[in-house]
């Protein structure tokens, strides 16, 4: 019986030592110290012995169920430890290696134009406001002095909405009269008014929705020197000290007298070349002396009161300014072209 039990314990101990997973030691505390384990039944023979034999035996099969119990604690801890060794291997992250860039976003350069030119009349004492894109038929023509049937209506046909008294504007000068009328009596007035456009065109140099700036100053005693020096400050600032302009005659329902504004062409300098067609001079806005019905419409008194408003393409300066000859670019959102500004 002693022969056996040091047998048994040999075995025992072997199993445990072999055992890889909980669950396999959890099989041999079955097999062995379980209700109907090896080492149970041993413990239960042992009323069968006569009694100074069962003393000494029992002793040495308790000493062996404890030393078991022990080993297979201890096995499970070891078998524990392994399992986590093997996990953290296998989650390993090298902290070494390189991260992946991220791609930073990139302010459009509509947007960045935009930013300069809002600075640039803020310096001046603008203030920045801005009108609905879905406006009425009344304050993008009628109060402009473009009644139904006026021909400047043809020139700027544009997307009604339902039944024709609304419409996608197609230009800033609404917001002329809803600033006047928003104002009136106070002066000065002085704003711009940036903000997208609509009209029916598409191609290279018109696109359906484009982005202007309107300007409106209203004051006592302001003359075409005012507006003239104004425009000639922000195209210096805008294209470069040596930018001069130049003012042609020409025709809008809401000035009076009208203007068409160039400026030097910022590619060849004023020599002409194949950007400016030969003349030095690139069209930059659209400016005149507030027609007095106009005032009117807005709350004031054409009678006291004089003022001046321009109309400025964001696009047509950006193009200028960095000298891109399609502006569809600025639409299709390239990120190598929105990239380089
Ligand atoms: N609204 C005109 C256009 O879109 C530009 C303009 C604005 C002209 C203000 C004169 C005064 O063509």
């Amino acid at each position: 019986m002693d022969e056996d039990l040091t047998l048994l314990e040999k075995e025992a101990l072997q199993e445990v030592a072999a055992a890889e997973t909980e669950e396999e030691l959890e099989d041999v505390r079955v097999r062995w110290l379980g209700r109907k384990g090896r080492l149970t039944g041993v413990l239960r023979s042992l009323a069968e012995l006569p009694a100074p034999l069962r003393k000494s035996m029992g002793q040495k099969a308790n000493d062996l169920k404890r030393l078991l119990e022990g080993e297979l604690e201890r096995r499970r801890q070891e078998v524990r430890r392994q399992r986590e060794r093997e996990k953290m291997a296998r989650e390993r992250v090298d902290v070494t290696l390189p991260g992946v860039p991220l791609r930073l976003g990139h302010r459009h350069p509509l947007l960045l134009v935009l930013e300069e030119i809002e600075a640039i009349f803020r310096s001046m004492g603008f203030e920045v406001a801005h009108g609905p894109e879905v406006e009425t038929d009344l304050y993008n023509f009628a109060l402009l002095n473009i009644p139904e049937g006026h021909p400047a209506r043809d020139m700027q046909d544009t997307f009604y909405v339902e039944d024709g008294r609304w419409l996608l504007r197609t230009q800033t000068s609404p917001v002329q009269v809803r600033f006047m009328q928003s104002r009136a009596p106070q002066l000065p007035v002085r704003m711009i008014a940036p903000g997208r456009v609509y009209r029916r065109d598409d191609d290279a140099t018109h696109s359906p929705m484009f982005h202007q700036v309107e300007g409106l100053v209203v004051d006592e005693g302001i003359h075409f020197g005012h507006l003239r020096w104004t425009l000639e400050e922000f195209a210096r600032r805008m294209l470069g000290e040596k930018t001069k302009i130049r003012l042609r005659p020409s025709y809008f329902p809401f000035t009076e007298p009208s203007a068409e504004v160039d400026a030097t062409c910022s590619v060849c300098g004023g020599k002409g070349c194949a950007t400016c067609k030969g003349t030095g001079w690139l069209e930059i806005l659209g400016a005149g002396m507030v027609h007095p019905v106009v005032l009117q419409n807005g709350g004031y008194d054409p009678e006291k009161v004089s003022g001046f408003a321009f109309g400025l393409g964001v696009e047509r300066i950006t193009m200028i300014k960095y000298g891109i000859e399609d502006l569809r670019l600025f639409f299709q959102n390239d990120p190598r072209f929105v990239g380089q500004f």
